[in-house]
């Protein structure tokens, strides 16, 4: 029986993370925690609240609730990361180093996401191989390559299981995101729902990985189950299921409201962070190693975003 400690619970993707785990392994046995309070959701599903950096607070919320696993996702995102280098620093090494220890004495296995910014401008742009090249220049890319290797460390020193993927923009209707370079691919469906148009900070070419949220949510099910002796790699798998840039995000989008329009207005801190990124990563080890496979393109993403926004999309 799964009993799983969630960090960083209410973000965009652990408030929907929570919900589908509840829902495989059973409401008590999903414990969510985060820096903030939970407003609005059963006082009987159980959260506590906890700060990562506190290391002495997270072992005791995970040994009194008796949890086998933590998936780790308390951390701060690329953009927010740049204006805050050095708190990001504090919070993604400082929480994901107590999260490590945590599981090391006792015993859990462990998930936290690494990210398409752990590459850097000489990476492979093209087909990016799952090892390859990573010279990050964003604080969050070396927090994240630092993660990576840590997680590895833990496995090959301590023996623990430690599993991860490198996520790439994720998209989602639930919550918003948290501060990313590819938040502009969730803001474009609400403008374009509210407006009909949206003004992009990032530049018309400019490519990225992306993935919707219930193949982001499937992908730590299937690794975390995944049989240990299949996997090659642990941590930091490239997993993707869309390139695109936002021009081909207008595109899908005038399918179903054909007066939208985009224009562009370039924050130059993303887009410098988005230029040092892959325009696409190869997710073919995720594949062999534990059958990896995404549900969702462009048009279906985009069909399902606008439903679940409230758009009325004819069938
Ligand atoms: N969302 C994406 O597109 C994306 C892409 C690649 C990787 N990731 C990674 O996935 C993980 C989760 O991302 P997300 O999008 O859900 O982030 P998010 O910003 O939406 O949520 C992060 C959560 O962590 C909480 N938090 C902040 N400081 C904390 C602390 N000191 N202690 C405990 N909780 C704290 C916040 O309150 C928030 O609820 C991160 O490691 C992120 O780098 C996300």
């Amino acid at each position: 029986m799964k009993k799983i400690l969630v960090t960083g619970a209410l973000g965009q993707i652990g408030s929907e993370l929570v919900e589908k785990l509840r829902d495989i392994y059973g409401d008590t046995n999903v414990i969510g925690t985060d820096i903030r309070k939970r407003a609005g959701q059963s006082d009987e599903l159980p959260f506590e609240t906890v700060d990562v950096t506190d290391a002495d607070r997270l072992y005791s919320v995970a040994k009194e609730h008796q949890v086998d696993t933590i998936m780790h996702l308390a951390a701060l995102l690329s953009a927010n990361a740049e204006k805050k280098p050095k708190l990001a620093w504090d919070l993604n090494m400082g929480g994901l180093v107590n999260a490590l220890e945590v599981a090391r004495e006792l015993d859990l296995q462990f998930f936290t996401p690494s990210s398409i910014g752990a590459f850097g401008p000489s990476t492979p742009k093209d087909n990016t191989p799952q090892d390859t090249l990573q010279r990050p220049t964003t604080m969050y890319g070396v927090n994240k390559v630092a993660g990576e290797l840590l997680c590895d460390y833990y496995y090959n020193h301590f023996g623990l299981d430690t599993r991860g993927v490198r996520y790439p923009g994720l998209i989602s209707h639930a919550t918003p995101p948290g501060g990313g370079t590819t938040d502009y691919a969730v803001e474009i469906y609400y403008e374009a729902m509210k407006h009909k148009a949206y003004s992009s900070y990032i530049a018309e070419n400019t490519y990225m990985d992306m993935m919707y949220m219930p193949d982001a949510l499937d992908a730590i099910i299937q690794l975390m189950e995944a049989d240990p002796t299949n996997l090659k790699h642990r941590n930091a798998f490239n997993i993707s299921a869309i390139s695109a840039a936002p021009k081909d995000f207008a595109k899908a989008i005038q399918k179903y409201i054909p007066d939208f329009t985009l224009s562009y207005d370039i924050d130059p801190i993303r887009q410098e962070i988005a230029e040092s990124w892959p325009n696409h990563i190869d997710s073919s080890a995720a594949t062999k190693e534990w059958g990896f496979k995404a549900k969702y393109d462009i048009d279906k993403m985009t069909r399902a975003m606008l439903e679940h926004i409230g758009y009325k999309v004819d069938s």
